[in-house]
């Protein structure tokens, strides 16, 4: 759990870091339109084929940039919401210790990827970050607070909507890869490599949502209104870190 504050020190580092480097934008798939002659140059895919590659339009673009930005700014709150429940819960339930170490080190394997994914394409970060920070350990503290079974609750509530959202984003990629595939062209390989991160990250959340569901969130009191107040945080942080 200490790592927390390691992880956000890095962040921090990395967000402040000015753009010395050149930009990466020959070969960055998130590049700008300027270079969507490159849509048309050949390249080699992963499988050795020879396609030319699919150049993102603006709006898939801005969509990426999105996803990526809520992706991190969840997978921070993910973090904090678990380094704030588990010495509550591991107190009382010493057996779920293995369980919520298992579930908080993937948490912080997520942030790592997209702390990096964000550096590395320059992304800007959420504004809203001190705010997500405080909210997700406010909600850490007092689920768990309030037992094991509404800690679950809250793992459940957060899980639904954040697999759903992973989910819409594997949706949309796959359909640029049904559209590159109709113009004979072929995704960028590191395109292809996020939809399998997203992929795994997507799985991996919904297997802490069956975690959860295992024991017993559905006992927590009063389930409906926590379950339903904390899902409609998660969306309503979801859309406002897509913009700000
Ligand atoms: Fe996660
Ligand atoms: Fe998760």
């Amino acid at each position: 759990m200490e790592a927390v504050p390691a992880l956000r020190r890095c962040l921090l580092a990395q967000c402040r870091r000015p753009s010395s480097r050149p930009s990466p934008v020959f070969l960055d798939f998130l590049a700008p339109t300027a270079l969507r002659s490159h849509r048309y140059a050949s390249t080699t895919g992963t499988a050795g084929t020879s396609k030319p590659r699919y150049v993102l339009s603006k709006t898939q673009r801005e969509f990426l940039d999105s996803a990526l930005r809520v992706n991190q700014a969840g997978e921070l709150a993910a973090t904090l919401i678990y380094t704030a429940q588990n010495p509550q819960v591991v107190r009382s339930h010493p057996h779920l210790r293995p369980l919520m170490k298992h579930m908080y080190d993937q948490e912080a394997g997520h942030l790592k990827t997209f702390n990096h994914l964000i550096a590395k394409h320059e992304i800007r970060p959420t504004a809203m970050y001190p705010v997500w920070e405080a909210a997700a350990t406010f909600l850490g503290w007092s689920t768990a607070a309030l037992g094991r079974e509404a800690a679950m609750a809250c793992t459940e509530a957060v899980e639904t909507e954040i697999g759903s959202h992973y989910n819409d984003q594997v949706r949309e990629i796959l359909s640029w890869e049904a559209d590159a595939e109709r113009r004979g062209e072929e995704l960028d390989d590191e395109l292809k490599e996020m939809l399998s991160t997203f992929r795994r990250i997507r799985d991996e959340e919904l297997e802490h949502l069956d975690h959860a569901v295992a024991n017993d969130s559905k006992e927590a009191k009063p389930y409906d209104p926590l379950v339903d107040v904390i899902r409609l945080g998660c969306r309503t942080a979801i859309k406002i870190s897509e913009k700000v």
